[in-house]
This record gives C-alpha cells, structure tokens and sequence, in this order.
C-alpha cells in the first residue's frame, strides 16, 4: 500500500513473481512445468508473499524458443494443459489474493502459426506475405539478404524460402516478424488482448516491445553487429516513433475493462529516456529497469543505478521497477562471485532493491538462492547457444527444487527437461521453509516487512564509497559492497541480510534495514 497515493493502482508497488511455466512446476511425469502444477504451487507464491505472477508464454509453440516462438495466440499449448486449465490456475490465483500478467509476443510468431504456413503457401505478393516482412534478396538471382541486418540469435536476420523470396527474423529464423503496418495484425492482436482480459488477467508482459516497427525500406546499417542490442542510437529495426502508437490504442483496449489492468514493457532502447517513453501515461503501466541487473557489484554503481531509476520513472509519473534476475540472464548469486559470497551479496541486493518504491519483479528460484547451473553442452536447448551466440540461457531456466534429496525433486516424477545438479537437497522448499536463517525464510521476512514501507521519497545518504545507503520514510538501508566492516548508524536494526558484526559494525557483503525517525 502506498501512503503517498493511496488510490493508485496494485501494480505501482507490486512484487511480481517470474514464473517460467517449463520449469515451475511439473503435474505429472514428462519432466515439463505445466498449468496444473503452477496451480498446485499457488500456495508456495502466497506464503513467500508476493503479489503478482507473470507466467512466461504457454501458448501452443514448437518450443523452439521455449514458447516464445507462439503458433496460437489464444489457446495452451497442450505440454501445459489446456484453457480450462488456465482458468483454474487463474481462479486459484485470485482467491489467494495474487494478480496474473500474462506474456504477449507481438513482434513475431512462430513458423508453425497458420498465417506463415498459408504465406509460405501463397507466394510472392500475396495478401498472406503481406502480415510478414517477406522481401526479394540483392545480387545475382537475388541470392544475397534483402539488407545486412544480423539476427538477435546469430547470424543473417534473413531466412530465404523455396520461391527464392526472403523473410526477416531479428529472433531465430522459427520467429518470423510480423508487418505492424499491416492493420490486419494490428486487429488480430487487439482480439488476444480481449481474449485474455475476458477471462480475467491482469495484465500483460510485452515481449520486444521495441520491435513491432522497422524504418521504412529497411535500410542497411553501418555495423551489423553493434545493432543486435538494441541500444543502439537510431536503429532501423528498434524503437522506430511509429511503435508507440500501437501501445496508445492497447492503453485504450485495457482502460476499458475494470481492476487497473495492466502492462509492462521489455524495451530496450538507447536512452533511458526512450526507453520510459513506452511507460507514458496513455502508453504501458510499466517498463522493465534492467539497470541493476546490469550493474556490478558497486555501491557506487548501485547509488547511480537507483538514483537514475527513480529519476526516469518519475518524468513519465511511473513508478520504478527493479530486476536482478530473469529467464534471460545468469542468476544473481552466480553473477556476483558464486558460493558463500555471491549469496550473501545476492541476499543483500534483494534486501536493498525490496526498500525501493515501485514494483520489484523476483525471478523462480531466487528465493531459494539458487545459483546459475552448468549445464552439459550436449543438453542445452536455447537457440542462442544453439545458434552459436555464446554459452545459452539453459542454466538459469532449470526445474526449480520443491522437495526431496534427487532429481527431479519433487517437480513432477519424470526426468526434468534440462538436468538438475546434484547437491540441491538442501536448497528445496521443503527443506528451506522451517530453516530460519535460510534464503526462503530471509525473502518472506524482507517481503513482510516490505509492507510496512511506505512513501515514494527516497534520500541517498553518504555513508563512505563502498557503501549504498539510504532512507525511505522511517527505515534507513545500509549495503556494504566493500571489503571493510562499517559502522551501522544509530537506529535499530529491523533486518539484517546475514549476521551482522559485533560492535554495531555491517560486515562486507551485507545489508540492513534500520528504524530511525523519519524526516520531518
Ligand atoms: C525474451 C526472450 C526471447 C526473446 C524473443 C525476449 O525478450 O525474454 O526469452 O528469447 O524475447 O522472443
């Protein structure tokens, strides 16, 4: 609850759990998460104390990108269940309090989605290529791509089909892009969008929302490979002008149903500027603040990155989001040294990062500190690696632990799609959730008392460089990201990511929250 707007909507302060539906919760014995097992972990969700779930795409797919290659926008795909399913899940949620965005994939679909199967039939110049990026190529014959854009995933960003014309893909070459001029894609959408507010989401996570417009000709870049990011200043395939009108009619589409509906933006542009454009107030709620999760562990990168934060959410009269983890990068424990000392330092940034006004979005597994896994070259899945594009995303996206002292501990009773790691038994939730000083006891602790935090000003306080301190209304957070013990201020401490020093002393690596008088 938020003191300083005490009308504003859920989603201005909520904690949003990243559920990845592949490796939640398996119901039965394939070694795949699906719909019913999520819905029989709901009480998990509730007791850690979160308020929302975002569940990645569930949607009938080839799988290809693990879902994100979607081949019917509105329905299941039937490894996780069915719509029935669905509403059950959805319904479970509700009744525990805790609100469901869904993930929206608008820039492209799969190969498989009957609109490329029936472009694919139809040939050159027809109505069906016309909801694709199809192109003759250059050269002789026109055997050479359409333009040097490279894909996200390796390599041209090109697929050339049997009659010789070419098809843009900034994903996997399964991942067809969409033509957004096209008004049939546009209405197509809007029907998915009626289709799951009907049934009573939330809200919804906008997958590359930078995508869905490309500069008109598509024009040639300078130098192909700077441009897969993203974040390069004037990138034909990025953040064209045009995009924004697409989320204008979407606000409208979602400010007509009731329940502060919801959506948040993956957008990565060139400026933080450009990129809470797509959180104006007639656009998305929200979008994702990657920079902490980018950031190392520095407290002076830390102050910059909150500063910055909260600075750019409030031209656009957002409110801030955080993210240390997701289902696309190494987990944070792992990114911050591993072992003892990257879970005492992940435990800190969570404790520091749940202090800040705005919504936090915590990726499974976090709360059980569950670290990046190796997994054997020979059973990654993820197209980047798969693509040549560097190690995968396969070891953050591993079946998480529930019980049990083996794979597949307790997610389901078949062998898990990607292989856990020996040595989790002391990481389930089984096994965590009477432990006091373990992860999962600390994350429901910090978001229990995240509920008494109130107001959106937050003051940084100096407090030495290799510290990140500041003040919320009444509580003071203290991180120590140095190699030092420092001296806690005065004020008593309320939470502690780890033992704390004696002497009133913070040791390196760790984080507090300390009750002192607010400002007056
Ligand atoms: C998703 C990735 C996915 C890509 C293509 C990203 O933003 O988070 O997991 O591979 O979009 O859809």
């Amino acid at each position: 609850m938020n003191d300083a707007r005490p009308d504003a909507p859920w989603w201005r302060d909520a904690v949003c759990y990243e559920v990845y539906i592949r490796s939640f919760a398996d119901a039965g014995s394939d070694g795949y998460g699906d719909l019913p097992g999520l819905t029989s972990r709901l009480g998990h969700l509730a007791d850690l104390g979160v308020d929302a779930l975002w569940i990645t795409p569930f949607y009938p797919s080839p799988q290809h990108d693990h879902g994100y290659d979607v081949a019917d926008y509105r329905d299941v795909e039937p490894t996780y269940g069915d719509l029935e399913a669905f509403d059950t899940m959805l319904t479970g949620a509700h009744e525990l309090g805790l609100k469901v965005i869904v993930d929206l994939v608008p820039n492209h679909t799969s190969s498989e989605h009957p609109w490329f199967q029936a472009a694919l039939a139809a040939g050159p110049g027809s109505p069906e290529r016309a909801r694709y990026l199809f192109r003759d190529g250059k050269g002789r014959a026109g055997r050479e791509p359409p333009n040097n854009w490279l894909s996200v995933f390796g390599g041209p960003a090109w697929e050339r089909v049997p009659d010789g014309q070419w098809y843009l893909h900034l994903f996997d070459s399964s991942q067809p892009d969409l033509d957004w001029t096209n008004p049939e894609v546009a209405a197509d959408f809007e029907t998915t969008l009626r289709f799951w507010l009907d049934r009573g989401v939330d809200g919804f996570r906008v997958d590359v929302a930078h995508g869905l417009r490309k500069a008109a000709g598509l024009p040639d870049v300078d130098d192909p490979q700077k441009f897969v990011s993203g974040t390069m200043p004037r990138a034909p395939m990025w953040d064209q002008p045009e995009v924004h009108e697409v989320y204008r009619r979407w606000h409208e589409v979602l400010a007509g149903y009731d329940g502060d509906r919801m959506m948040v933006a993956e957008a990565w542009a060139a400026t933080p500027a450009a990129t809470m454009a797509y959180a104006r107030p007639d656009e998305m709620s929200q979008a994702f603040n990657f920079h902490w999760l980018e950031a190392e562990w520095s407290a002076r990168e830390f102050r910059d990155v909150v500063s910055l934060s909260l600075t750019e959410a409030a031209t656009v009269d957002s409110s801030p989001t955080w993210v240390l983890s997701n289902h696309d990068v190494v987990r944070h424990p792992t990114r911050y040294g591993g072992g003892k000392v990257g879970l005492a330092r992940g435990r800190a940034a969570t404790m520091a990062m749940l202090a800040l006004p705005g919504s936090a979005y915590l990726y499974q597994g976090e709360e059980l500190g569950l670290e990046q896994v190796e997994v054997p070259e020979t059973q990654r899945q993820d197209p980047e690696f798969l693509n040549g594009r560097g190690p995968g995303r396969d070891g953050c996206r591993v079946p998480i632990p529930w019980s049990g002292t083996a794979a597949p501990y307790g997610n389901g009773t078949g062998d898990p799609w990607l292989p856990q790691p020996d040595g989790w038994a002391a990481l389930t939730v089984e096994a965590q959730r009477a432990e006091p000083d373990s992860t999962l006891s600390f994350y429901r602790r910090v978001l229990a008392a995240r509920r008494a935090l109130a107001g959106d000003a937050v003051e940084l306080v100096d407090l030495g460089e290799d510290v990140l301190a500041f003040r919320r209304g009444a509580v003071l957070v203290v991180l120590n990201a140095g190699e030092e013990h420092v001296p806690l201020p005065d004020g008593e401490v309320l939470l502690a990511s780890d033992g704390l020093g004696g002497e009133g002393t913070l040791p390196p690596d760790c984080a507090a929250w300390l009750a002192v008088a607010p400002v007056s």
